[in-house]
């Protein structure tokens, strides 16, 4: 499939800790302990996420799952610049020649990755959204922090998005505390989209919602895909919707991968005892 392209992101090494560590959890191959997470018995730092490392390819969409604090929020969060990593690389085809370590770029630097080359979408649309500005306020938010001034273009690009995402028109002008849980997480998926990202990251995005609301989103999320060819990386603790989206998988438990394939093959034949016990858990 599209694995011959070059990839379109490369983590390396990802590692982010809370905490100071010490001796013992620094140099051991995972985190002793064991009974309580991701944390250090001596000193009490958590590991988030450890060293973790993988491409995603243009378009492709690149699953994340794991149980409640294996460190998926973590891993998003860190790739959006949201928290600052304790060690790892990761570079954008398109940004510096696929050459920077985007970690080690400037504040003003991420800034613009994050307008131009990322799309985010929070499991709580609080963190993505405005909720007292209007939904095409929201839009033009982001369409201005990438150096986008034309009213007109502005107005007519965010009613072609809230068109996308399925938004009445006679609604954009609403804020997005007058919607309902699906419809802000579309508005906050047109905005992240805004600026037509190759990246998109998505964190949660149908947990919470009522089945019928969380089928139609998923529907958009490979709408877009197709039309628009946006790689993404859609984390969820439903291994349902994993097996919906995603083309490859990576199954993360104490802040680790512990299994990385494509996702039929995982499904079918889990090789790691957690893996087998989410996929026997959702039959
Ligand atoms: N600011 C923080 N300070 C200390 N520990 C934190 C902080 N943020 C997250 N953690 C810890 O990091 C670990 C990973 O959390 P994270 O939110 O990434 O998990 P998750 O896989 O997204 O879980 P969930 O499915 O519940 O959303 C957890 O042990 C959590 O307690
Ligand atoms: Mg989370
Ligand atoms: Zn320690």
């Amino acid at each position: 499939m599209k694995q011959s392209e070059a990839p379109l992101l490369r983590v390396e090494g990802l590692t982010k800790r809370y905490g100071a560590g010490c001796e013992r959890c620094e140099t051991a191959e995972a985190v002793p302990g064991g009974e309580s997470e991701n944390r250090c018995p001596v000193c009490g730092t958590v590991w988030a996420c450890r060293n973790i490392r993988f491409h995603l390819y243009p378009g492709e969409i690149l699953g994340v799952v794991g149980e409640s604090g294996s460190g998926k929020s973590t891993l998003v969060k860190c790739l959006y610049f949201d928290e600052d990593v304790t060690a790892g690389r990761m570079t954008i085809a398109g940004y510096k020649d696929g050459e920077a370590n985007l970690f080690a770029e400037f504040a003003q630097q991420k800034r613009y990755i994050r307008n131009h080359v990322m799309g985010m979408v929070y499991q709580n649309p609080h963190l993505g959204l405005r909720m007292n500005v209007s939904s095409s306020g929201n839009i033009a938010e982001k369409l201005i922090a990438a150096d986008h001034f034309h009213v007109g273009a502005i107005r007519e690009r965010a009613s072609d998005l809230l068109q996308r995402v399925e938004i009445p028109l006679s609604r954009m002008d609403e804020p997005p505390r007058n919607f309902s849980g699906g419809m802000q997480q579309r508005v906050q998926i047109s905005k992240a989209l805004a600026n037509n990202p190759p990246l998109l990251l998505l964190d949660e995005v149908t947990t919470g919602l009522d089945l019928s609301v969380q089928a139609k989103v998923l529907d958009l999320i490979r709408t877009i895909q197709r039309d628009l060819r946006v790689g993404m990386i859609v984390v969820s603790h439903d291994l349902g919707v994993i097996r919906m989206l995603a083309d490859r998988t990576m199954v993360m438990r104490r802040g680790a991968i512990v299994e990385h394939g494509l996702t039929d093959q995982i499904l079918e034949d889990p090789q790691h005892p957690y893996t087998q016990l989410l996929v026997h858990s959702l039959l």
